[in-house]
């Protein structure tokens, strides 16, 4: 089957590039407003993209020309955000947060979230992640009229002491974060299905094919 996209609506390139890029991680999406009460959201068009300077992005999906979801208007006043990674043990709450609710509406208290305070910036963190990265925004850029690619730079990174293998070499134990991937639709994937499998280097590449 071939799909030319130029045939497609917005909604049915949505439908196949999302049912097929996955599972994709999901940005459990922390910010605050101008009165300072703060804000909860996830977003599975979300990557990780370099390391110096370290840099993620998220997409935001806008509900209409002026409503550029909370999340969206807030990451605009305050420049900054925080990204907390979604476990197992906060899918529910996760999707709480994921109700269509105005801005007058606390999804921290909705979900029964506990705000904990950031070290470098204002915006909270949400106290119940394994891991959460304290961003600057560094960029929004519009794609197309209807979404906007939120960029930012990872300042600090705080994450569960149980997941920690040694802090001095940076060694995390990742299956212990129980992370949860968005696969299509409303299904989720747990990522505890893991196989190993190192890079062949070229030289050894080489030589297996010259002697075959
Ligand atoms: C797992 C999951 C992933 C989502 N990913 C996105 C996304 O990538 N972009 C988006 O605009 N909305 C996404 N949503 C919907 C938003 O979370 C939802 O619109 C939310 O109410 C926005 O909240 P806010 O207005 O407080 O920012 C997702 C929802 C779920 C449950």
């Amino acid at each position: 089957m071939y799909f030319d996209f130029a045939k497609h609506t917005p909604h049915e390139r949505y439908k196949l590039l999302s049912s097929t890029v996955t599972p994709r991680p999901i940005a459990w999406v922390s910010t605050m407003d101008a009165n300072g009460q703060p804000n909860a959201a996830p977003f599975s068009f979300f990557n990780v993209f370099a390391e110096d300077p370290a840099t993620l992005g998220f997409a935001i999906n806008h509900r209409s020309d002026t409503d550029r979801k909370d999340t969206g208007e807030n990451v605009r006043l305050q420049n900054e955000f925080v990204v907390n990674l979604v476990t197992s043990d906060t899918v529910e709450r996760m999707n709480i947060t994921a109700i269509e609710f105005g801005p007058e509406v606390d999804e921290f208290v909705a979900a029964g979230l506990t705000p904990a305070a950031s070290t470098l910036i204002r915006t909270p963190r949400i106290a119940q992640s394994s891991v959460s990265f304290e961003c600057t925004l560094m960029q929004i850029v519009p794609l197309g009229t209807r979404r906007s690619l939120v960029i930012g730079e990872v300042l600090a990174m705080h994450i569960s002491d149980h997941a920690v293998l040694d802090a001095g070499r940076c060694l995390i134990d990742t299956p212990q974060l129980q992370l949860v991937g968005r696969m299509h639709g409303h299904h989720y994937v747990r990522t505890n299905e893991i196989f190993n499998m190192p890079t062949i280097p070229v030289a050894t590449w080489e030589s297996k094919t010259a002697s075959e």
